[in-house]
């Protein structure tokens, strides 16, 4: 049986690669998209994107909804455009989307699902927490009714990517991520500990462009803009985050991770939006994190490229 997933995102050009993975794979059944800001600061633009990159697909009849536009507490100060370009998705355009997101917010749409499918559903976050936040507020109970969460986010003994200890989707919402750690359910943690050992070079990426479908072509052109902000930053190639969220659900094995308490630092001058894991359990709090911190990146990406090679 394919586990259910509902996938939250900032589609986004890493988003894209791994809601592409998620369409292509039969471990997972994907229930709906939820779009929450973060790669750019216009949700709106991020959920066409969404919408787009399932009816490329022929997908249109996956339900994407619509979440928050901005983080719990403070303003958006994101600069996601500088990796993923002005239209999230390297500024290729993908023919503008035929359907339309579904009246429900986000947050009610995550309660929704998961109250109408108790134990059933897992929640996949690609971008700030900021949604699920949301929707715990409401719903306290949520995590009675989900089976895990699975995140990309955070980064606990890896240096950060917007400071020099913070990860962006935690950064952009630590609040929001802070209630999300706390809510008691358990929680598969693709952070840049282990995000940051999978890179795709272009010899990689040309193989997909090569496949012969529109999909893998479609990778091809919206990570021309994703390698060129990586090699601006020093790195020879692009890394690839959000696909290794779904990649913990799909082949586990893949991966070697630690189970430990983490929290996110809200308020620290230097440290706001560092999550900190209890390897030694000083704070006396009962483990609730998968960390993962090692993959077999031969394997990740030899698997990827049969997914994306089964799709249109
Ligand atoms: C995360 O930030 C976003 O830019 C990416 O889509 C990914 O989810 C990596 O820090
Ligand atoms: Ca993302």
């Amino acid at each position: 049986m394919p586990e259910r997933i509902l996938i939250d995102t900032d589609p986004g050009i890493d988003d894209a690669m791994a809601i592409l993975l998620a369409l292509a794979s039969p471990e997972v059944q994907v229930e709906g998209l939820t779009v929450v800001f973060g790669n750019s600061g216009d949700v709106n633009l991020l959920a066409r994107n969404a919408l787009a990159i399932l009816e490329l697909v022929g997908r249109g009849d996956i339900p994407v909804a619509v979440g928050s536009s901005h983080p719990l507490v403070r303003a958006y100060h994101g600069r996601g455009s500088i990796v993923h370009g002005d239209n999230g998705l390297g500024n290729v355009e993908l023919p503008p989307p035929t359907t339309l997101p579904v009246a429900q917010n986000a947050a009610h749409f995550i309660i929704d699902t998961c109250l109408a499918n108790p134990g059933e559903i897992t929640l996949v976050t690609l971008g700030p927490l900021t949604n699920i936040a949301l929707a715990l507020r409401i719903r306290p109970d949520l995590p009675r009714f989900v089976r895990r969460l699975v995140m990309m986010g955070g980064a606990i003994s890896a240096p950060g990517n917007v400071s020099p200890v913070a990860e962006a989707n935690v950064h952009n919402d630590p609040e929001a991520a802070r209630l999300v750690f706390n809510a008691g359910w358990e929680i598969t943690m693709a952070g840049l500990d282990v995000t940051m050992q999978v890179h795709m070079d272009d010899e990689y990426l040309g193989g997909l462009r090569d496949i012969g479908n529109q999909t893998g072509r479609l990778v091809w052109e919206i990570t021309r803009f994703y390698v060129a902000a990586y090699h601006s930053f020093g790195y020879a190639n692009m890394v690839v985050h959000d696909s290794c969220a779904l990649m913990a659900i799909i082949r586990p094995e893949f991966f070697t991770s630690k189970f430990v308490y983490v929290d996110v630092e809200t308020s620290g001058e230097l440290t706001r939006g560092q999550t900190i894991g209890d390897w030694r359990r000083q704070y006396r709090h009962e483990p609730q994190t998968h960390v993962l911190t090692g993959v077999d990146d031969i394997a990740f990406k030899q698997l990827y490229y049969e997914r994306i090679a089964t799709l249109p």
